[in-house]
């Protein structure tokens, strides 16, 4: 009896487990997966806890944390290695500026970083708001935070709620932190399996836009988790072939993609059916509102890479809208 109850147990446990993989083929509006970039970013300070909250109550399918390592080693949740275009550092800590002006994140112990205010973005040099109609800078009461309660966040309404929303972390700029004597990927990687993510039957997709550090995760690091490798140059898109010995999926610039419309008809390059040829999964970055480019509305941004370019998924700083979009 005790050892049918046992399997019962793992079973249900099992089951209710949804991994990367199965987050794909899940109905067909999630056939396309959207990562909430920065969390609800287009409406709250990014990184913020309260930005992710947003994001995880629009229904993406993952929620984005880019992280860097403080001091005393402690995963930030920040988008920069530097904190003066998001933080009152400044202010606050005006003596500790480097010589070339700015402020590190790696100069901070944790506890520091959590006495800063988080703002909307802003250019440190003339303190000009970056998206002028986003929430407005300076206002509201926020706080920098790390990966681990982030990671606690987002299960415990995993919990509450019964969904099943997963993480997308990205490590920033590996090389600074190895020149500094930190290695970020094995730290990031040790707090990952310890909040169960592990292998790529976990709802967790592992990013990075350094090739060589990627590589090292899956070959020296030994990690099974789901890799992305990130894509900012265009002449990385020629190595597909060596990304693929290594990684599950690419995450470029939906430029890279989208060449220029001709008879009223978005013409793409190569670039999503290469990679599907390799197994390989594209992830595009990043479908703003409020910054359309070419594009005359938001649907016709998201139709065109998700649908005709047939992408995979997007970052998106309006989760809520591409959601919205992907249901109709
Ligand atoms: O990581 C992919 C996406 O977030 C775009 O890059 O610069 O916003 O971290 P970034
Ligand atoms: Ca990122």
């Amino acid at each position: 009896m005790k050892r049918l109850i046992w399997v019962v147990v793992v079973l249900s446990f099992w089951n209710c487990k949804t991994s990367v993989e199965e987050s794909f083929k899940k109905q067909p509006m999630n056939s396309k997966i959207v990562v909430a970039h920065r969390g609800a970013s287009g409406y709250l300070p990014e990184h913020t806890m309260e930005a992710k909250a947003m994001a995880y109550a629009m229904n993406p399918d993952f929620i984005e944390q880019d992280l860097v390592l403080s001091k005393d080693d402690v995963p930030v949740v920040i988008h920069d290695i530097y904190l003066d275009d998001v933080t009152n550092v400044a202010a606050k800590f005006p003596e500790r500026k480097r010589e070339d002006g700015r402020y590190y994140v790696i100069d901070f112990t944790f506890e520091e970083l959590q006495s800063l205010n988080v703002s909307e973005r802003f250019d440190p040099k003339t303190g000009k708001q970056f998206y002028s109609n986003r929430f407005p800078k300076g206002k509201g009461s926020f706080k920098l935070h790390s990966l681990q309660q982030e990671i606690e966040l987002i299960q415990g309404l995993n919990k509450s709620t019964g969904k099943n929303i997963g993480i997308y972390p990205e490590i920033k700029n590996p090389e600074f932190h190895h020149k500094n004597g930190k290695d970020i990927a094995q730290i990031t990687l040790e707090i990952l399996s310890e909040y169960g993510y592990i292998s790529k039957k976990d709802n967790c997709i592992f990013q990075c836009f350094d090739a060589k550090e990627l590589e090292r995760v899956r070959k020296d690091l030994k990690s099974d988790l789901f890799l992305v490798q990130l894509i900012e140059f265009p002449e990385e898109t020629k190595q597909l072939n060596h990304f693929a010995t290594y990684a599950d999926g690419i995450g470029p610039w939906y430029k890279q993609i989208v060449e220029k419309k001709v008879d009223g008809k978005w013409q793409f390059t190569s670039l999503v059916e290469d990679a599907h040829k390799l197994g390989l999964k594209v992830h595009a970055y990043t479908f703003r509102a409020d910054q359309l480019g070419d594009f005359s509305s938001f649907e016709e941004h998201v139709n065109t890479l998700l649908f005709d370019a047939n992408i995979d998924g997007c970052f998106t700083d309006f989760p809520d809208k591409v959601v919205n979009i992907l249901k109709q």
